[in-house]
């Protein structure tokens, strides 16, 4: 299809290349792709380390549970961080890191090496095994990056909790992971306050067991209780022996597992997404590369959490596997002033921003005057994640802050893909709200009720038919709901849970969720978890959480609540319900607002209908009440 053929508002490539870009023409990857799908994958997976080569680079014998490389060893570990000690790309900074109170950190990849290795060898001394489980919560620190490689170095499950959950969402991880291990900060800068990690992290314990230690990484610098034979601090034993700077690598299987990352699905608690170490290294070193078309001089910051998949695959994985330098800042983006990201910008020379919607609505709400004051003219490329950018925000993160020179690669994916699925490529004409198409050689596509394939423009579930690297696993311990809960819908296709349009010049336009996930700020919350913390509240008896429209954070929790029998409604009561779900669940959970109800709108069956109570709030018609109870 020519450019000058397509429909509604384009932005046509006006890309700046670093050097010799990775792709120049979209067509020539997909045609690749498309001939031979498993030759294509492969092609790229050579560029990475094997101490064994695969057998089979896809084994679809037993689907839903693919497997990929399978026969081949490695670590992506290995790939990470050794790889590059051993070229000129020893001396690289690796990460670049700046505190909210201005503290500044750096590491090339040498030094990543030896602080892995020393973090490695804390963790044995622990009594860490290959394939054992630890969780890490703290802040946006080095710690936590250097605690992830740690465990996957020597073969153990990573686990990381956002720091922006509190005890009961922790101690629900710690529980269903079964961790012998939490690492933990003793607190993380917020908007210039402290947020108390360890003494969240106390609580959580009480009512978890399987946890024998405790590392503690010091950031904050607050008093916190130690307790005496579970709690270590991690700096004092960074300086024992044992924190020997050479620690061997565990050689492991493509398909051993590598991390388990909680989030929320369409019912019940959070479930562990499963992620192995060979194809999800295929797919985010290859993914990042491409789309975000990584140069040796870029430096790269993605404003993620590394607490999200976001996070774990552009921010960890993707970039120390393509070796370039990622920046990474602790704290809130308008602390002290709203021109903070964009004065580290200028600082430190950021070729790529890749951040989320909601964000970049939150600044540019406080006007175009505090980043033109700033020299944003290294970006080279910017990108989007997390939720539909409405065309707004797109134009105006385009204009102001690309200059309207950089390119935006709306990247739509989820914690369960793994790595990007659909996104433009640098040399794609752009459409504002579009993420475009998909990678090349994914099989994707839009179908109605039954399956079958929707019109263009039309409205319909947003499905993948072929396996790729990076995809899932499983659900940790709960492979029945794996297949139930994205494999059955449409057999053999999994099912993403969003709903999606698909244009004439086939550029998709990602509309929402279509089950019980709320997207807040760009994080993903269900609604059970938000309404099992309300529950556990000594006064309400039953509750139910909708998502609303929001101009900035895209949507936000409402809650309905149903008191317990003598229970009366006092002024502070909302206030407090608040501050429970912010206790137990974290400040992203807590509803903005909340209605005491009588009765939930149910189905026969019992369930609650949320189509029912959003269309209520929103003052629209609620459609059919044929399944409604009374
Ligand atoms: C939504 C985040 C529109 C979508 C990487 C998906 C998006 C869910 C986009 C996954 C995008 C993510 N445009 N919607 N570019 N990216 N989403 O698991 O609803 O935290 O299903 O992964 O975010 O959220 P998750």
């Amino acid at each position: 299809m020519g450019e000058n053929t397509l429909t509604g508002e384009v932005f046509y490539p006006s890309f700046d290349f670093l050097g010799e870009p990775h792709i120049r023409d979209r067509a020539e990857l997909t045609a690749e792709a498309e001939k031979d799908y498993t030759g294509f994958w492969a092609r790229h997976a050579e560029e990475l380390h094997w101490f064994t080569p695969w057998e089979k680079v896809l084994d679809d014998s037993n689907p839903p549970f693919y497997k990929w490389f399978t026969g081949a060893k490695t670590n992506i570990v290995y790939n990470c961080v050794d790889r590059h000690v051993l070229t000129a790309r020893r001396n690289k900074l690796a990460l670049i890191w700046e505190g909210e109170d201005g503290e500044f950190r750096s590491l090339s990849y040498f030094a990543l090496k030896r602080e892995v290795c020393k973090f490695a060898n804390i963790l044995k001394s622990l009594g860490v095994e290959k394939g054992d489980r630890v969780t890490l919560y703290m802040g946006r620190i080095p710690e936590l990056v250097l605690g992830m490689l740690a465990c996957a170095r020597i073969g153990a499950v990573h686990s990381v909790v956002y720091g922006g959950f509190s005890v009961e969402a922790l101690h629900e991880r710690l529980e269903d992971s079964k961790s012998k291990v939490l690492i933990v900060a003793d607190g993380a800068f917020q908007r210039g306050k402290i947020v108390p990690l360890k003494e969240i992290a106390d609580e959580a314990l009480q009512r978890a067991a399987t946890v024998q230690s405790v590392l503690v990484v010091r950031r904050t610098g607050q008093p916190v209780n130690m307790e005496q034979g579970r709690d270590l601090w991690y700096h004092d034993l960074m300086r024992l022996p044992i924190a020997s700077s050479s620690c061997s690598l565990e050689i492991v299987d493509a398909e051993d597992p590598l991390f388990m990352l909680y989030t929320s699905g369409t019912t019940g608690r959070p479930k562990a997404i499963l992620h192995t170490h060979g194809g999800y290294m295929v797919g985010a070193y290859t993914t990042l590369k491409y789309v975000f078309d990584i140069q040796d001089q870029d430096r790269y910051w993605c404003a993620a959490d590394p607490g999200w998949i976001t996070g774990h695959s552009y921010i960890v994985y993707g970039p120390l596997l393509n070796g370039t330098t990622s920046f990474m800042y602790e704290g809130a983006p308008t602390f002290p002033y709203p021109n903070r990201w964009w004065q580290m910008i200028e600082r430190y020379g950021i070729t790529i921003l890749y951040t989320a919607p909601t964000a970049i609505r939150g600044l540019m709400r406080f006007g175009d005057a505090w980043a033109e004051r700033h020299d944003l003219s290294t970006l080279r490329l910017l990108g989007s994640v997390g939720e539909p950018i409405n065309p707004e925000a797109w134009k105006w993160y385009h204009r102001v802050i690309g200059r309207d020179r950089c390119p935006i690669m709306d990247t739509w994916w989820q914690t369960e893909t793994g790595m990007f699925m659909i996104t433009p490529l640098p040399c794609d004409p752009l459409k504002p709200g579009s993420g475009g198409k998909p990678f090349p050689g994914l099989d994707m596509d839009i179908v109605n009720e039954e399956g079958q394939p929707v019109a263009p423009d039309e409205e319909g579930y947003l499905i993948v038919r072929n396996p790729w690297p990076a995809m899932l696993r499983t659900i940790y311990k709960n492979p029945d709901r794996y297949v139930e809960q994205y494999w059955s819908r449409f057999p053999g296709v999994y099912m993403t849970g969003d709903s999606a349009r698909r244009d004439a010049d086939g550029y998709y336009w990602v509309i929402g969720r279509v089950d019980d996930v709320i997207k807040v700020s760009g994080y993903r919350l269900g609604t059970a978890e938000i309404e099992s913390a309300l529950v556990s509240h000594p006064a309400v008896s039953e509750a139910a959480a909708i998502g609303l429209p929001h101009e900035v954070k895209g949507n936000i929790i409402h809650a309905f609540v149903i008191l317990k029998t003598g229970v009366e409604v006092h002024d502070q009561l909302e206030e407090e319900l608040k501050r429970h779900v912010g206790h137990e669940m974290g400040p992203i959970a807590k509803p903005q607002t909340i209605e005491f109800v009588e009765s939930l709108p149910k189905t026969r069956s019992g369930k609650i209908m949320r189509r029912v109570l959003r269309a209520r709030a929103l003052g629209e018609d609620p459609g059919n009440l044929a399944t409604m109870e009374d």
